[in-house]
């Protein structure tokens, strides 16, 4: 939740800030800003509550700089508004900030520092600047302000922070704690950046900043100081990725080109993990450390948690290893009695989900090993866990995940076959994933190849739908619930995702004439009962979408799906669905890529 980008040396700081922010606008869209100063007495602020091409039309030609700091803002304290839009400004107008984060005791630190002190805005992010303009006005050099301050700000904050002093314009100050910062390295210029695509045009060596530093930036240097105050060198990576991978070509949304980009996301996968010879390639030392455990613990949030759900069917039928799936924001605060060796598997697609991140801090406390399936290599959940495996998606820019869940789903299979492989266990040896991976990318390919008969489907039963409901049994389940966050979350329909047999217990209650079910039908077992739910709600008036199988279809359904392995068809059934919230948010007129109130990366717990 929220973008920030910082930029010093560089004569088009105002472009870069912006195209910076253009890239992190995922992270968040209620407001936008930024501060450049061009080092010879002249500086701009602009700022606007809307979108960064609202931001775009109010900079005026002669906003110019050479450094500069930007912010893309998802609310937290304070509504959306110009006002409390970042950067923040000290209340003389030395010093300009930007946060992405939430500081914890903000109240009692105005109270105790700044009861004196004009504020702006509502936000929690103004204490911090007022209070490095309170400590300079003390005495103190702007480094040794900005680190007192970052002094006293509770164990519960999180911040990545940018400052800038108008009396040393070329200057970055830079502390992070909890939200992810990295440092760009250029040639005669530096940047910093929430997520290196916001500065792959400018460079594609970064370095990695962790809790507790402080760094000050400048065009030919950068200095950090880690939490412990010393000085410490860190070597750039390189980000091997492409400008271009976030753009959208010809598409009129990330949305659709991700949903488009599943079959060649799962063929790269087969690529990755798999050698010459068609053998798994995972570390020996991951696959040990969870055959040594006893019981293994997904935890996630949203779409990731549904992508566990599926996990959970996998690595129970191919490993036979006892799992549980958990919602990060609950397991966290409210723990279950663990097994003796657990091994913790954080999905997520991001890796820097602070729900998720605050339990893996726990888990690393406790001792116990863990992995991080994620999209984002060098992300934070991916530094701090034992193990990464990567699910080699391509950014994600639509802010509802499609191809990353759908990408955690297989990489979970493969992991799970070789466990099972390893383990002896006879579903696993039975299971050519590689060949089944293949199947699955084609049966995809079938679906969004028949998009334009899913629009028309969305048209007829969704684009007016006041609510709406998925149903499914057993593995269909997990993708209903997936399906319908997908349905709500960008076309606002109310939709929730049911157990099928679980309609009868209450909520059948809620259908109506024309209300909209969803069935989702693959699991052989459990179809006969499904098709008996399907005529439940038939006969009490509401209007039926089938999405089933082909070996399971009938001559009535309306969505019937090329047939994959049994434990696969979460990868694909998920499509049409995808398709439907797609076109259902389209016709209806709705930002399909960001919608309300909602950001890709969240990162306040
Ligand atoms: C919904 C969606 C979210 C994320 C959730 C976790 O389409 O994308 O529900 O899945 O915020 O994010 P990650 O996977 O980055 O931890």
């Amino acid at each position: 939740m929220c973008g920030i980008v910082g930029i010093t040396g560089k004569d088009n700081a105002v472009e870069i800030l912006i195209n910076g922010l253009e890239k992190l606008e995922y992270r968040g869209y209620d407001s936008a800003g930024i501060y450049v100063n061009n080092g010879n007495g002249n500086d701009f602020l602009v700022k606007v509550k809307g979108r960064i091409a609202d931001l775009k039309d109010k900079v005026t030609a002669d906003v110019k700089g050479t450094a500069g700091i930007g912010h893309t803002r998802w609310a937290t304290h304070g509504v959306p508004s110009e006002t409390n839009a970042h950067p923040h400004i000290s209340e003389n107008g030395r010093f300009y900030l930007v946060h992405n984060g939430v500081i914890g005791n903000f109240k009692e630190l105005r109270a105790k520092y700044l009861s004196d002190v004009h504020f702006a805005s509502e936000t929690d992010t103004e204490v911090i600047v007022q209070m490095v303009e309170h400590f300079s006005n003390e005495g103190l050099e702007t480094k040794e302000a900005f680190k007192k301050t970052i002094s006293v700000l509770d164990e519960s904050s999180s911040y990545a922070f940018l400052l800038m002093d108008r009396e040393d314009p070329e200057t970055l100050y830079v502390a992070k704690s909890k939200s992810p910062l990295l440092i760009g390295v250029g040639e005669g210029f530096n940047a910093v950046c929430s997520d290196s695509m916001a500065m792959l045009k400018e460079t594609h060596e970064f370095i990695e900043l962790t809790d507790g530093d402080v760094v000050v930036v400048k065009p030919d240097s950068i200095e950090i100081e880690d939490k412990n105050g010393k000085k410490i060198e860190r070597k750039p990576f390189y980000v091997d990725q492409d400008a271009s991978a976030s753009e959208k070509g010809a598409y009129e949304h990330y949305m659709l080109k991700e949903i488009d980009e599943q079959p060649a996301v799962m063929r790269k996968l087969a690529t990755e993990y798999f050698d010459e010879n068609g053998n798994i390639k995972i570390e020996a030392d991951l696959l040990k450390a969870i055959e040594a455990s006893d019981r293994i613990y997904i935890v996630a949030a949203g779409t990731s948690y549904h992508a566990g759900l599926v996990g959970h069917e996998l690595f129970e039928k191919l490993a036979k290893i006892p799992t549980e799936v958990h919602v990060s924001s609950e397991f966290g605060y409210n723990m279950p009695l663990l097994s003796e060796k657990p091994f913790f598997i954080y999905l997520t697609q991001s890796g820097e989900t602070a729900d998720s991140r605050q339990v893996l801090v726990q888990t690393n406390e406790m001792g116990y090993p863990s992995l991080t399936i994620t999209n984002v290599p060098n992300s934070t959940l991916s530094r701090e866990a034992s193990y990464t495996l990567l699910l080699h998606a391509g950014p994600e820019i639509a802010v509802a995940s499609t191809k990353a869940y759908t990408a955690q789903i297989a990489v979970e299979a493969i992991l799970a076959k070789k466990l099972g492989e390893e383990r002896g266990i006879e579903a696993a040896k039975d299971f050519d994933i590689h060949l089944e991976l293949a199947k699955v990318a084609n049966a995809m390919q079938t679906m969004v190849d028949e998009k334009h008969e899913i629009e028309e489907l969305a048209e007829k039963n969704l684009k007016t739908t006041r609510n709406a409901f998925y149903i499914g049994r057993s593995i269909d389940y997990d993708t209903a619930i997936e399906a319908a966050l997908k349905l709500k979350e960008v076309s606002y329909v109310q939709t929730e995702g049911f157990a099928s047999g679980e309609l009868k217990h209450g909520t059948i209650a809620l259908i109506e004439e024309g209300t909209p079910v969803i069935a989702i039908i693959t699991d052989e077992k459990t179809a006969a009962h499904t098709r008996s739910n399907v005529q439940e709600v038939i006969a009490r008036g509401a209007n039926v979408i089938t999405i089933v199988s082909r070996s399971l279809s009938n001559a009535g359904d309306q969505i019937v799906l090329p047939d994959v392995h049994p434990l696969l068809t979460p990868l694909v059934s998920i499509v049409p669905a995808q398709l439907l919230a797609y076109y259902t948010s389209k016709q209806r007129g709705y930002d399909v890529d960001k919608p309300r109130n909602l950001a890709k990366s969240v990162t306040v717990e």
